[in-house]
């Protein structure tokens, strides 16, 4: 494992698929365990440092620790220091001063887990910086596919949507394509980044053509906090070119997998038909990234398999 996880590129097919094993071995390790943790971390702290909102990856996060069995401190920017203009160096600081073996970060800054790393002494994971990477969520959605398509090469996944402002999507195009997966990207023009082709992914404007044939399809959210201007003329026009309904779920073949990272906007990028329908495995997704998480904080601070403990 490197010593820091701050993007999916920092994984080759070897290390990317170690996590996924032990991920599974540690689903195995609790199962049928009346309390579903493990004393693998004890004495080891686990700082949450999230200064962009977050529903899953936080919670899991802190899940994950705690289920191995680390101390954990949830630091959001809100309600902290930071508003009287502390700096993140200063925040980096003073969490090594209280000894965090890791530091698990979020920022709507891109670049700003790699900052922290050259400040701290512990172990960083990117929770999602910017529109950069979400290293874990690939993890997870690899996770969640290999689980319902066995292995990932040769497989083709569709990734729809707000591509430009996804670190979703460049995380996943960098794991995926490691682990030998054929990535497709689908988006109108003005929601792809510049430079889209020099990545390891095909790219195609038509959501109809690129489902056929296709073994999973990755929904993207519209990200509209993120855009100043207009990237497409409406929301409907929008929905109608790549949109994810039951018309066009009916286009995968019946082992197809439908994914989102969520949050969704529902009736925007998928319909609640689809969302909550046949092959979709969101839900799921949400669940896995616990799994996925514990074994990013185990490989990182333990290097070990002790799960007979
Ligand atoms: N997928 C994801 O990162 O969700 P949150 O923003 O809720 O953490």
């Amino acid at each position: 494992m490197p010593r820091h996880l701050l993007s999916a590129g920092d994984l080759n097919a070897e290390t990317a698929t170690l996590v996924l094993d032990t991920a599974e071995r540690l689903e195995q390790a609790m199962s049928g365990r009346e309390v579903r943790k493990l004393p693998t971390l004890r004495g080891r702290t686990v700082v949450n440092l999230f200064y962009e909102d977050s529903t899953r990856t936080r919670i899991s996060f802190e899940l994950a620790a705690k289920r191995l069995s680390a101390d954990v401190i949830n630091f959001s920017a809100k309600g902290s220091s930071v508003s009287k203009g502390e700096s993140l160096k200063d925040t980096a600081l003073t969490l090594q001063a209280m000894g965090a073996d890791a530091v698990v970060c979020r920022h709507s800054a891109s670049g700003a887990p790699q900052r922290l790393s050259a400040w701290v002494s512990g172990r960083v994971v990117n929770a999602g910086d910017g529109t950069h990477e979400h290293p874990t969520q690939a993890l997870l959605d690899a996770f969640t596919l290999r689980r319902h398509l066995g292995e990932l090469a040769g497989r083709k996944i569709v990734v729809v949507g707000d591509v430009l402002h996804s670190r979703v999507a460049r995380s996943n195009v960098l794991l995926l394509s490691t682990l030998g997966a054929q990535v497709e990207l689908v988006a109108p023009p003005t929601l792809l980044p510049v430079g889209v082709g020099s990545w390891p992914a095909s790219v195609s404007y038509d959501l109809d053509a690129s489902l056929s044939g296709a073994d999973a399809v990755m929904m993207l959210r519209v990200q509209r906090e993120r855009m100043s201007g207009a990237f497409f003329p409406t929301a409907r026009e929008y929905t109608r070119s790549y949109g994810l309904d039951v018309r066009r779920r009916a286009m995968l073949p019946d082992h197809g997998v439908v994914m989102h990272p969520g949050p969704m906007n529902r009736g925007m990028e998928i319909t609640p038909a689809v969302a909550d329908g046949d092959g979709s495995v969101i839900v799921e997704q949400v669940a896995n990234g616990v799994t996925v998480r514990m074994a990013v904080l185990y490989l990182l601070l333990s290097g070990e398999m002790e799960t007979n403990a």
